[in-house]
């Protein structure tokens, strides 16, 4: 148990998917785990673990935001010896390319937050995701037929912005924005894990389409099969 977690050591596995929302742990937890059995609630985060084909899993939601993501990552790899991390979750697209439900796996993170510097007194910027968990992902959405594309992807602190000049983050490289891929992918760094995100595009930042919050929280079924597909290939 820790500050923020009340789950015991063992019932964690080492294989975790982190949506944002809760509701959506318990849906995954419940329409694809076996056996699946709750273990957080504490301040309402909850975390299901069961089998996915046989293989130990859990379904752990982050919350929102770099600050969130940032105390759970943390936790799950330092105190419960978690190996392999993939964020599922949406993303909104600075490009007219990744259009409304197009999968993008994080292939890095750009951030200009101050998080890093804090935590570990660097200021990184861009952290690359799991080289091996991306080769898993796009091998098995080619299998299985799923379209996604590998990008780097911007992780902002604030979710309402006056500014709505996005060039200085195309220009950094980023496909469409989020707000907790940068603190994942900087816990993974540091205690030498793996982690990735697989992000749906749910909102289009340039011709302000979007996708309605019931269908946030469940037509996100293909990104979500593509996930658990491939956290059991990961060893
Ligand atoms: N901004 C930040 N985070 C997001 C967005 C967005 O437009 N869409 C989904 N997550």
């Amino acid at each position: 148990m820790t500050v923020h977690i009340e789950a015991e050591k063992g019932q964690i596995a080492k294989r975790v998917l982190m949506p944002g929302d809760p509701n959506r742990a318990e849906y995954i937890a419940k329409k694809y785990l076996e056996n699946p059995v709750c273990v957080n609630k504490l301040r309402g985060e909850l975390a299901f673990t069961g089998t996915y084909k046989g293989v130990p899993v859990t379904v752990f939601s982050s919350g929102m935001g770099i600050g969130s993501m940032g105390i759970y990552s943390y936790e799950l790899f330092n105190d419960y010896d978690v190996d392999s991390i993939i964020r599922i979750g949406t993303a909104g697209s600075y490009t007219e390319d990744f259009k409304l439900y197009d999968i993008l796996v994080a292939d890095s993170s750009y951030s200009k937050t101050y998080f890093d510097e804090e935590a570990g007194r660097e200021d990184i910027e861009i952290i690359n995701s799991s080289g091996d968990l991306n080769g898993i992902i796009m091998n098995t959405a080619a299998l299985k037929r799923i379209n996604a594309r590998l990008g780097r992807v911007h992780t902002t602190e604030s979710f309402y912005t006056e500014n709505k000049n996005y060039k200085k983050f195309t220009d950094m490289g980023c496909r469409a924005v989020e707000m907790e891929t940068y603190a994942l992918l900087y816990n993974a760094k540091k205690f030498l894990k793996k982690a990735t995100a697989i992000l749906t595009i749910s909102d289009n930042l340039i011709t302000h389409e979007e996708i309605d919050p019931k269908a946030r929280e469940q037509k996100l079924d293909e990104m979500i099969f593509l996930a658990l597909e491939s956290i059991i290939k990961n060893q």
